[in-house]
């Protein structure tokens, strides 16, 4: 007997679009679109680990995002903050690590103080990791880790002939943890957006049209089933 199983991919990033669009168009402020989207992430991340997914990476507030009014990033920011508060001990629960990956110099200080507090409470779990993207830039990213090499050949700790691929992507802020194998954006867009530049070089992408507050877990579901990796597993032939 053959079967054919069709796995789901083990990491997900998405690039969560369209949250204004999607307010706008029904008449209500961009903000309002930003908590319709907080709503999403948190069902968005309950059915990921029921889906196979190990991890989750969330793109939430790029380093270009720091340009929009004043008013709408504190509405984020706070959006941030209620979110951590709220869901640190479901995700504990859960099984699921948080890790968020970014500049976060950048970010408000008692944001930082709970993205800290996240990290440490949920370090030990091992069901899901969830990354979010907040203050993320790859370039910037992809610069950090550059320079932190340069340090170390400067300082003799390192020779440009030992430099690999595997020594790059573990100067990353995502470290040790796998590459993307499917890179969803919603909203209709099709863009990368500087996300995850270097470790997408691989992964396949899927541009769905609805906006974020519009994805459902069905949806998610449904991409990974189309998306994952196919692979086929040659079970033992049935005994009659
Ligand atoms: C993109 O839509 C969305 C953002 C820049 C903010 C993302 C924030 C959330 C989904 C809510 C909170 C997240 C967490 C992790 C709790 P857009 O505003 O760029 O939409 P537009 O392209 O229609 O303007």
């Amino acid at each position: 007997m053959v079967e054919s199983i069709v796995d789901a991919p083990q990491h997900v990033a998405i690039i969560m679009d369209g949250n204004g669009r999607w307010a706008t168009n029904r008449g209500h402020a961009r903000t309002f679109g930003h908590h319709r989207g907080a709503e999403r992430v948190r069902e968005i991340v309950d059915i990921a680990p029921d889906l196979g997914i190990k991890v989750l990476t969330l793109f939430a507030f790029s380093t270009e995002n720091f340009r929009r009014p004043g008013y709408e990033v504190r509405v984020i920011m706070s959006l941030f903050r209620r979110y951590i508060a709220r869901e640190v001990d479901g995700l504990d629960a859960e099984g699921v690590q948080v890790r968020f990956i970014g500049d976060r110099s950048r970010l408000p200080q008692n944001l930082q103080n709970l993205m800290g507090m996240m990290e440490t409470r949920t370090a030990g779990n091992s069901r899901m990791i969830l990354q979010l993207a907040i203050s993320y830039g790859a370039r910037t990213e992809i610069t950090d880790a550059m320079r932190a090499l340069a340090e170390e050949v400067a300082a003799g700790r390192l020779d440009p002939a030992d430099i690999t691929e595997e020594t790059v992507g573990s100067r990353l802020y995502t470290g040790d943890v796998a590459d993307p194998d499917l890179v969803i954006r919603t909203s209709g867009e099709q863009r990368i957006s500087n996300f995850l530049l270097w470790q997408s070089a691989y992964a396949e992408y899927a541009f769905v049209d609805e906006c974020w507050p519009d994805f459902t877990p069905e949806r998610l579901a449904e991409l990974c089933n189309t998306f994952g990796k196919r692979e086929r597993r040659f079970g033992a032939v049935a005994a009659r």
